[in-house]
């Protein structure tokens, strides 16, 4: 099943095309297929498409592409697979031969085979459709709420907007510390040691925009400003789209997080409401919806990163005064417009949701009317209606670990033995991870809320559990094993070059002896950050979405889908360098930036430079690499924010609303007695704040490890919320319940900060809306099947909580997206004018997303949120000189760039086989549980990606199947009834 790495086509601009796309067609023309017989069947469609050549760029919103290719495209990649399906809304690319399990590919054929082939021609058009729908997004989903987005619009002076490089908004104010070191009120530049490390308060990462992505930004936004806070109904369009029918209260949350998002219970008493049994009893049972292929440790590591990414609370709180959270009212659909009416004493009872649950209002950080600037003739607003500060960095700095302002630094305790250490204490439990030790608790004196009285010490301490308790400790032990690995290297090379440079004097060479402890301590948070970035790009995430086209596109984003092939690499750079390293239309070259980074990869971009080379230039020991720490255009240099800077857009925080994920009850196992043994079940609320330090000392890291590691998540989907999340007590709330229903918090948060309602925030992502309810279920299902008929179950539920509205043809709802005639949208979607149809634009995004049952083979995520995720998870990479052109030894020294580049001390180490096709090295969070937690070897053994559920049997090519691995059989989790 091996197959050589793909050549991406979309990659390759104009001049380069037509030689390609003839010999493409000669290829094609003559090449005796390796599918087997009826392989040539489509041979006319890819014929007509590659003639055809490359769409274009849409070039104003409303043209899109959405997913959606032409039908010779669509039949030369997926023959007549897709058909059936090509009117849904929902992307082409799911249904290309070869973009998903064995029974996706060709028939007949027996691998995936080359780039020619009919499953080569399904994955390279999927990593193409996913090109553009990056290179769209780029293009119309940047909005900067800091004061730049007229000049991203209008450009300054001659140059575009979208080529800008620096804004006036990203200079330090007057009361910054830092003020006079970058330069005061001349022009701002990082110099010294304000650009050695990671900055507490994430300043100085770009060296020529000081202030971005630095504690206390706002938040960005993904839509245009006027679709943001749509209930405020603020401008036609809005009112339009959604009636009269909206407040932060209506539909009432409560309302739709019982009827929507409640996980039914076989055995309500087992599970109590998420408390399980006494002692742990392993007779408690908590029904969930559960994915196969993706275990707990997946669920909370996310959890760790959004903690990392951004923060809307300000030291666990938000505003002092408190508001209502609904169970106050319902829909009652019927009649010609259906009304909302007050619930009676037995509906909420019969609901199980409190009247009295109060929560503090959302942080807002500026509310007057946005100012507003002329654009096409056309008054445009500069900013959303509303700002909300993201409390924390928002770049991948693994400020949860480290901190992001004083006052969490101040809860950040080093070792007094070895200060570049991390304190760590040692555990009580056997085995050589826990010798390794624990992290100490807060004490007296450590700047705390009261709720986090008693937790493990760090900088970011709030919804504390086992799994944030968990992710904390291994990367705390790993902080310490770099930290040792360093020492050990300085014992053997004292007088070595450790790599390491002061910019103050970068000419003098820092030995090994010379690295401070606070050096050392600095070098060692780039290390884990970079580890942590690399884990999630390219473990976590190909796990999240499983299928090839998301493994190549993953591995693209961190190191390039060219590696190995270094021939076709350098032919991308010269392409680069002649036809956009002087390009005039510099708007244009921004687009393709992101194509062209798949060639190198995005990590490292620009921290290489050669004399007749552009960024995108790949390592090569043979050219004089002239890089140099003196020169702020080459440490600055592999940047690109596409001309709005770099902060994560309020959608981006929705789309991780990830609460389903979280099981109620952790199967607790113990690695040295019987891994497939269940001792206990685990209430996640019994391990909520200082409860979690008790546990995780109590049974030790490496048994928490094996636990999330064998069992699976909640599928994202409707009805699988947590129980304990509806009724998650917050004693800090003065309120008559002291509680809170987590998930029916999303939806208000998520109406407090504007975002808007699911379908036009699909339009303005780029992706088709939906035109009923109806359109949730999965067309793909045979009709009459049991799945079919609970998804449709569920879509009743949806109607009746949402409900319906006579259309009026004559009002436009949006300028996002046309009908496919090129029509204007309005409140028909489609059905005749004065037609009954749903409220589908009212469905909050969370819900809508969760309601998405058709996804790409693997997703454990929805087409939407996925589509946030291709904009957003890429520019956090390249916005970040730490992970392109700074990663370099003057930053992380040599042990530290080799340390990520290898995930570890010793060198690469290569898994055994080839998993779906693929040599891969050992995974990096593999590599660090294996350091951390070697007591755990023996189970480890088995698992190729930490995020797939450690008892299970991959099988063949992305597989999904729940079944057992060899060894593993006894695992009553495999029982059919579970
Ligand atoms: C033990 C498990 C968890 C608990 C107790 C918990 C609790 C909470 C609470 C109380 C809030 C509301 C904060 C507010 O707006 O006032 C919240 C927000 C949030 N949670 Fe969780 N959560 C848990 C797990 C997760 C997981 C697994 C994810 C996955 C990504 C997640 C993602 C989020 C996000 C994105 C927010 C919004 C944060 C913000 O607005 O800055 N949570 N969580």
């Amino acid at each position: 099943m091996n197959r050589s790495p793909h050549l991406p086509l979309f990659a390759l601009p104009g001049p380069l095309l037509l030689p390609l796309r003839f010999a493409l067609l000669l290829v094609l023309a003559a090449c005796a297929s390796t599918d087997g017989p009826g392989a040539l069947a489509n041979l006319a469609d890819c014929t007509e498409m590659v003639a055809g050549g490359l769409r274009p760029l849409a070039a104003e919103r409303d043209q899109r592409f959405n997913g959606k290719v032409g039908d010779a495209v669509a039949r030369c990649r997926s023959g007549d697979r897709a058909e059936a399906f090509r009117k849904t809304p929902y992307v082409d690319w799911s249904h290309y031969w070869g973009t998903a399990d064995e029974t996706s590919w060709f028939p007949g054929s027996t691998g995936v085979g080359g780039h020619l082939s009919a499953n080569g021609r399904g994955i390279d058009g999927a990593l193409l459709d996913l090109e553009y729908q990056r290179m769209e997004l780029i293009k119309f989903n940047l909005f900067d709420n800091s004061g730049t987005f007229s000049e991203f619009v209008l450009g300054r002076g001659n140059v575009p907007g979208a080529a800008l490089k620096s804004w006036g908004a990203m200079r330090l104010p007057k009361d910054a510390k830092q003020y006079a070191a970058v330069g005061g009120d001349g022009p701002q530049l990082c110099q010294g040691e304000l650009i050695r490390f990671r900055n507490l308060d994430g300043t100085c990462n770009d060296l020529r925009n000081p202030r971005m992505g630095s504690t206390g930004m706002p938040f960005a936004r993904n839509v245009q400003f006027e679709a943001t806070y749509p209930d405020l109904g603020r401008n036609e369009l809005a009112r339009n789209r959604h009636g009269e029918r909206l407040s932060l209260l209506v539909p009432d949350p409560q309302v739709i997080s019982r009827k929507l998002f409640t996980r039914a219970q076989s055995q309500p008493a087992k599970c109590n409401a998420g408390k399980g049994l006494p002692g742990a009893s392993t007779e408690a049972e908590c029904d969930y919806l559960k994915a196969p292929f993706f275990n707990v440790l997946a669920a909370f590591w996310i959890q760790f990163m959004t903690h990392d990414w951004f923060s809307h609370l300000e030291e666990g709180h938000s505003q002092p005064e408190l508001m209502p959270m609904g169970c106050a009212r319902q829909r009652v659909v019927g009649g010609v417009g259906d009304v909302e009416r007050a619930l009676s004493a037995d509906e909420i009872k019969a609901l199980g949701c409190r009247p009295g649950d109060r929560i503090d209002r959302g942080l807002v950080a500026q509310d007057g009317a946005p100012p507003e600037f002329m654009a096409n003739g056309k008054p445009q607003l500069a900013r959303a209606y509303k700002t909300h500060a993201n409390n924390v960095t928002g770049w991948w700095d693994a400020s949860q670990i480290y901190g992001y302002d004083e006052t969490s630094r101040k809860r950040v305790k080093r070792d007094p033995k070895d200060p570049a250490k991390l304190l760590l204490l040692p555990g009580a439990h056997q085995g050589a991870g826990e010798a390794l030790g624990h992290l100490p608790v807060f004490g007296v004196g450590d700047p705390i809320t009261p709720q986090w009285a008693g937790q493990e010490a760090t900088a970011f301490p709030d919804n504390w559990s086992i799994g944030m308790s968990f992710y904390h400790t291994l990367f705390a032990r790993e902080h310490n094993a770099f930290v040792a690995a360093f020492r050990a290297q300085t014992r053997a090379t004292p007088d070595a070059d450790s790599g390491l440079r002061n910019p103050v004097r970068a000419d003098d060479v820092i030995r090994y002896r010379d690295v401070s402890d606070d050096e050392l301590f600095e070098v060692t948070r780039l290390v884990v950050a970079a580890e942590i970035a690399k884990i999630h790009t390219t473990e976590w995430t190909p796990q999240l979405l499983y299928d090839e086209p998301l493994y190549l596109g993953m591995n693209a984003n961190w190191s390039g889908l060219l590696a190995g092939h270094e021939a076709v690499a350098a032919a991308l750079e010269k392409v680069v360098v002649q036809n956009f390293g002087k390009s005039e239309n510099a708007k244009k070259a921004t687009q393709w930036y992101s194509a062209l980074a798949s060639g190198p990869g995005i990590f490292g971009l620009g921290s290489h430079v050669y004399g007749d080379d552009a960024v995108f230039a790949r390592y090569d020991p043979g050219k004089t690499d002239l890089w140099s720490l003196k020169n702020p255009d080459h440490v600055n240099g592999g940047i690109n924010h596409f001309g709005s800077p770099f902060n994560f857009p309020e959608e981006f925080v929705s789309v991780y609303r990830l609460h389903a994920l979280v099981p109620d009850l952790i199967e607790l196992r113990e690695w040295d007695v019987d891994a497939n043994v269940i001792r206990h079940k685990v209430p996640v609320i019994e391990t909520f704040r200082a409860k979690a330090t008790l546990a995780m000392t109590d049974e030790g890291a490496a048994n928490w490890a094996l636990s999330m590691g064998r069992q699976r998540l909640g599928l994202l989907t409707l009805q699988n919320a947590p129980q304990f999340l509806q009724n998650l007590e917050l004693p800090r709330l003065d309120s008559a319940t002291h509680q809170v229903d987590v998930v029916a918090l999303d939806l208000l948060r998520d109406r407090e900060r504007g975002v808007p309602r699911f379908n036009e925030f699909r339009r303005q992502y780029g992706l088709r809306q939906l035109t009923s309810f109806d359109d949730f279920v999965d067309a793909r299902l045979p009709a009459g099947s049991p799945e079919r008929a609970e998804q449709q179950r569920v879509i009743a539920i949806l109607r009746e909580v949402y409900g319906q509205h006579v259309c009026d043809a004559g009002k436009p709802i949006t300028e996002a997206q046309r009908n496919p005639d090129g029509s204007t949208i309005n409140d028909c979607l489609g059905h005749p004018h004065g037609s009954r149809v749903d409220n589908i634009e009212d469905v909050d995004t969370v819900v809508g997303w969760l309601a998405e049952y058709t996804r790409p083979h693997g997703f454990a995520i929805s087409e939407t949120q996925f589509q946030v995720f291709i904009l957003n998870a890429s520019r956090r990479l390249f916005s970040d000189r730490f992970f392109t052109s700074s990663f370099r030894p003057e930053f992380y020294t040599h042990l530290g760039t080799r340390w990520v580049t290898d995930n570890g001390p010793d060198g690469k180490v290569m898994e055994l086989g080839t998993p779906n096709g693929h040599a891969v090295p050992v995974a990096p969070l593999k590599r660090v549980l294996l350091r951390t937690m070697p007591e755990l070897k023996p189970e480890l053994d088995h698992v190729v990606n930490s995020f797939d559920p450690w008892g299970r049997d991959r099988g063949d090519y992305y597989s999904l199947r729940w079944q057992a691995r060899p060894g593993a059989e006894s695992d009553p989790a495999f029982k059919p009834t579970r």
